[in-house]
């Protein structure tokens, strides 16, 4: 049983594997969070919550001289902290009544305990069956009003993985408004934690910094109506002393991919509260008598030993209970994308011919880019208009289809389906379908505006254009693009005061809009892509298995990207291609060995000219889809470990990560150089995850090593004078 139900303490306990998580019903039938942490034997955790002096300057419901009687909503370890109520601090829930009044007071009401996952009506969630995962749904009252509060959370066991969700059900007769209704708070123990947060920019996405949580609140957001590549909507907090073995971390992650908040401080009680969902800037939604408001998810994982085991529990999870069809645990197919190797210069002649070089050396799949649709022949105008330019294709899209297959190879195509351009027959048929302000001019970016998603027609326009493309062609691949964020957030078909609600509704209309397509093509690999990295995060993985990890190519660049992304995102899900150099992003000369490398980490494919290459080059090119294949399972299923960290600092020059089998008896680890030095210093790397008494080869060697002597000291990194060298070390049971 993962979840225990306590009557006589009031208590409700989460059990993974690994963790605990425990809540209580107060003395006033408020919801407490009285530990997350370590797993231990069952015990009533009230006693490490309970304020212990009075509290000045905090309103209490019974003011008292004795400390143990008093109850002040700023003290408490709330689980549902409500703005207006006397908690200062960091509040998830802004409640405007029927009446005007601003405020909410939930008390406990009832709570069940379900077998299974619950699921999100509208939004991605984790799944699991009644195997894998169990649901306990406390359930509040406002004391005052009919409005209840359904509090979700999943316990997946296996996985240390514990998501929460809050849904909202107004049971009164007039409608009230959620100007804010954010997911989740957890508050620490006492102590010093940090946050390690990913931001980023284009082609510069999720980027580790970290950072000391005090007094005054961090934050990581997004206001861009996307996930965006500022901010990634995970963080880690952590004991401030934490390492990739060391400490307690708590991973935590949203599953959505519009405008969020994850934000921390400490407050005067020197302890840590963090609240993570929908940020409140420009949300007001309104629910209707009888209707409920469901929040997105929040996943969670807890370690008591560092960073390496949160990542691994949210891989496997990401990748066995979010990612969903086909392809979330099949091998991918070894794809070629035209996108740096044409751009918007082609015809299907020219296509045809690069998909045939590219089979001679055991690419699979040929995707066409950006450029096959309406007038778009650069990116100024067409989005809208999803129907092929048989000009350019040299006729249907269908026969430009069948001469890739008949070279043995599948075919895959991109699309835009969130955006319009002014310059569309779409635009000019529909120009309400933008999102637009009455009486000003909407905003461009990249000379594009974004479609009204929160209209049913407008989705069931771009779901019709789609399916006709999709069903009048050999398709088998979709990169699913979305190139701006959003601006003039207004839509034509609500009433005034319903447009606080318009950026959720845009985000609920694009999960719609996928969800119709994904589940009509099941046979269909998806991929999603926002300018590269932009909107890569748990959401969107429950309907693409895989993301484009960023528009920057380079080797080198990649290191601190894929580094960055992997303290989330499972290897699987990180798109990553080899492509030409100099790089057309920084022109950065890298062996093509190194970009093979880095690739492999990633779902490896190419993203260039074939037919330029010299012969040495596809050589190089065959070998790597060879050996790719070879270790794709170790790869994609193994744990994954970062072994060290691609910043320059005085001890290391490169970036090693690995990925080792669960039960320890094979590695692959991938060593990087990314800076040069003369005289460079001998350098070992230590492995991870093997059998201390196991004997071991590195690549086939005669002598071996054993397996805790390569945990404890490891081995000496090659040294090859080149410009960022690159080594696989593959190990084995000897
Ligand atoms: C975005 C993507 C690129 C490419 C272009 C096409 O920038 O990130 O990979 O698809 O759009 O316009």
């Amino acid at each position: 049983m993962a979840i225990i139900r306590n009557d006589n303490d009031k208590t409700f306990t989460l059990y993974t594997k690994n963790t605990m998580y425990q809540l209580k019903i107060d003395e006033i039938g408020a919801l407490v969070n009285t530990y997350y942490g370590a797993k231990m034997d069952y015990t009533d955790m009230y006693y490490a919550v309970r304020p212990e002096f009075g509290a000045s300057f905090s309103p209490n419901l019974a003011q008292t001289n004795d400390s143990s009687s008093c109850h002040s909503f700023n003290h408490i370890h709330s689980e549902l902290p409500v703005a207006g109520m006397g908690d200062f601090r960091l509040t998830t829930l802004g409640v405007r009544n029927t009446d005007g009044s601003y405020g909410a007071d939930p008390r406990y009401y009832d709570a069940k305990i379900e077998n299974g996952k619950y699921s999100i009506k509208g939004l991605p969630a984790f799944y699991g069956d009644e195997s894998e995962a169990q649901t306990l749904i406390i359930t509040l009252k406002d004391n005052v009003y009919d409005i209840y509060f359904h509090l979700y959370y999943g316990v997946f066991e296996e996985y240390d993985l514990i998501t929460r969700s809050l849904v909202v059900e107004n049971k009164t007769n007039a409608s009230i408004h959620l100007e804010k209704a954010m997911s989740m708070a957890l508050n620490l123990p006492c102590g010093s934690y940090d946050m390690m947060y990913f931001h980023g920019r284009h082609m510069r996405e999720r980027i580790l910094e970290r950072t000391r949580i005090n007094h005054a609140k961090v934050c990581v957001e997004s206001v861009r109506g996307a996930s965006s590549h500022m901010h990634n909507p995970f963080v880690i907090v952590c004991d401030k002393n934490a390492t990739e073995d060391a400490g307690s971390a708590w991973g935590i992650g949203l599953v959505y991919s519009g405008n969020f908040e994850i934000s921390a401080m400490k407050n005067l009680q020197e302890k840590t509260r963090v609240v993570a969902g929908i940020n409140p800037e420009n949300f007001n939604f309104e629910v209707e008598a009888g209707a409920t408001f469901e929040t997105p998810e929040v996943a969670m994982v807890y370690s008591k030993n560092g960073f390496a085991i949160l990542s691994n529990c949210f891989h496997k999870a990401t990748r066995n209970n979010l990612c969903r069809g086909k392809f979330k645990n099949a091998r991918r197919p070894v794809l070629i994308n035209s996108w740096e190797a044409v751009y918007f210069n082609f015809n299907a002649d020219k296509l045809v011919s690069m998909a045939e070089e590219a089979k001679k050396l055991g690419v699979e799949l040929f995707v066409l880019d950006d450029g096959w649709f309406g007038k778009r022949d650069n990116d100024h105008s067409g989005l809208g208009d999803w129907t092929p330019n048989e000009e350019k294709l040299q006729g249907t899209l269908k026969s430009l289809s069948e001469r890739i297959n008949e070279l043995g190879m599948q075919f895959g195509i991109w699309f835009e389906p969130e955006c319009i351009n002014p310059d569309s027959d779409l635009y000019r048929a529909h120009p309400d379908y933008a999102l637009a302000m009455p009486n000003r001019e909407p905003l461009l970016s990249r000379n594009q505006y974004v479609l009204d998603l929160s209209r049913d027609d407008v989705i069931e326009n771009i779901y019709n254009q789609l399916v006709n493309v999709l069903e009048n062609a050999n398709i088998s691949y979709v990169k699913w693009d979305f190139n701006r964020h959003l601006t003039d957030v207004y839509s034509a078909k609500l009433p005034a005061h319903k447009q606080g609600e318009v950026y959720h509704r845009h985000m609920l209309g694009a999960y719609k809009l996928l969800e119709k397509v994904t589940q009509r093509f099941p046979n269909i690999l998806f991929e999603s892509c926002s300018g590269g990295g932009g909107r890569f995060d748990f959401g969107l993985l429950h309907y693409m298995p895989q993301a484009w990890t960023s528009d920057n190519t380079d080797a080198i660049d990649r290191l601190k990207i894929q580094y960055g992304t992997s303290f989330a995102y499972p290897v699987s899900t990180m798109g990553a291609h080899v492509s030409v150099c100099p790089n057309h992003g920084n022109a950065r000369i890298t062996p093509l060995k190194t970009r093979g490398n880095v690739a492999y980490f990633g779902t490896y494919g190419l993203e260039l000219d074939v037919s330029k290459m010299t012969e040495e080059e596809k050589e190089e090119i065959k070998r790597q889809i060879v050996e790719f294949k070879k270790y794709y399972d170790l790869i994609q299923y193994g744990d994954y470990y970062r072994l060290i960290a691609p910043f320059p600092d005085e001890e290391s020059l490169f970036c090693a990560w690995e990925t080792v089998k669960d039960d320890g008896s094979e590695a692959l680890v991938c060593v990087v150089r990314y800076e040069t030095d003369c005289c460079t210093a001998p350098e070992f790397v230590k492995v991870k995850g093997l059998k201390p008494n196991q004997l071991y080869r590195i690549n086939g060697s005669e002598k071996t090593y054993l397996g805790s002597a390569l945990m404890n000291i490891g081995f000496l990194i090659e040294y090859n004078f080149i410009s960022y060298p690159s080594n696989l070390y593959h190990i084995t049971q000897a």
